[in-house]
């Protein structure tokens, strides 16, 4: 469609709403999302951010998951959102992983988040306990892989929030996949085919930044 395309500064597929959507943070967080779209750093751009803060409000959180950190500006927001919540993050890349426990100290998140160096399917099997929200935000040719465990680490009536599903239009048809994304394309479709005839989840799929696919745990 005419309106995909690529906003220069994060990186991320605009949709119409996008201009509405703006989250509300502090100016110190938003400066440091500035300082992360200009470093060429992975973070969720203004409408799924405004989203995700949207969400946390309603379901009020106690214990939150993320897979994907890159420098903590999404888990800083969850918490910056939900004051009485604790956030366990993960994250492979290690020069990204210690900016976010640098962030995490600077914005005084420390003390309510587990930040974890690994890779989140290894992760993901050592972790126990439940989450009522998990924020899926890494490698998305896995997520079909993790959608099990992470379908047992997820409380009843908890929020599994899945970012990047659309892939620029790919799994809608909007857009043509080039050759060497197919297999990506395969196995994200393969999740929102999952998420979406799962008797055990209610799935919404939102056209929101590059897609999510909402699901709670019935
Ligand atoms: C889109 S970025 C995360 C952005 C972050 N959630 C935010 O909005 O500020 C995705 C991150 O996932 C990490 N990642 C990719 N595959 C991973 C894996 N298998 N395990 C852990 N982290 C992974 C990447 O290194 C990258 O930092």
């Amino acid at each position: 469609m005419d309106y995909a395309h690529f906003d220069t500064s994060g990186g991320e597929r605009q949709t119409p709403t996008a201009k509405f959507n703006r989250p509300h943070i502090s100016k110190e967080l938003q400066s440091l999302r500035e300082s992360a779209f200009e470093r060429s750093i992975p973070t969720a751009d203004d409408e799924t951010l405004n989203f995700i803060i949207t969400q946390l409000r309603a379901v009020k959180p106690k214990n939150i998951l993320e897979l994907g950190t890159a420098t903590g500006i999404s888990a800083i927001a969850m918490l910056n959102t939900c004051p009485d919540a604790h956030l366990t993050t993960v994250e492979k890349n290690e020069t990204f992983f210690e900016e976010a426990k640098r962030n995490f100290k600077c914005f005084d998140a420390d003390m309510r988040v587990n930040a974890i160096l690994g890779d989140a399917g290894e992760v993901i099997d050592m972790l126990k306990g439940t989450y009522d929200f998990i924020f899926m935000d890494c490698a998305k040719v896995q997520y079909i892989k993790y959608l099990p465990k992470l379908k047992k680490l997820l409380a009843h009536g908890g929020v599994l929030l899945a970012d990047d599903i659309l892939l620029f239009g790919w799994i809608t048809g909007e857009a043509e996949i080039p050759p060497k994304r197919k297999m990506l394309a395969k196995h994200v479709e393969e999740y929102v085919h999952a998420v979406t005839n799962d008797s055990e989840l209610s799935t919404t799929i939102l056209n929101i930044g590059d897609g999510l696919a909402l699901s709670v745990k019935l």
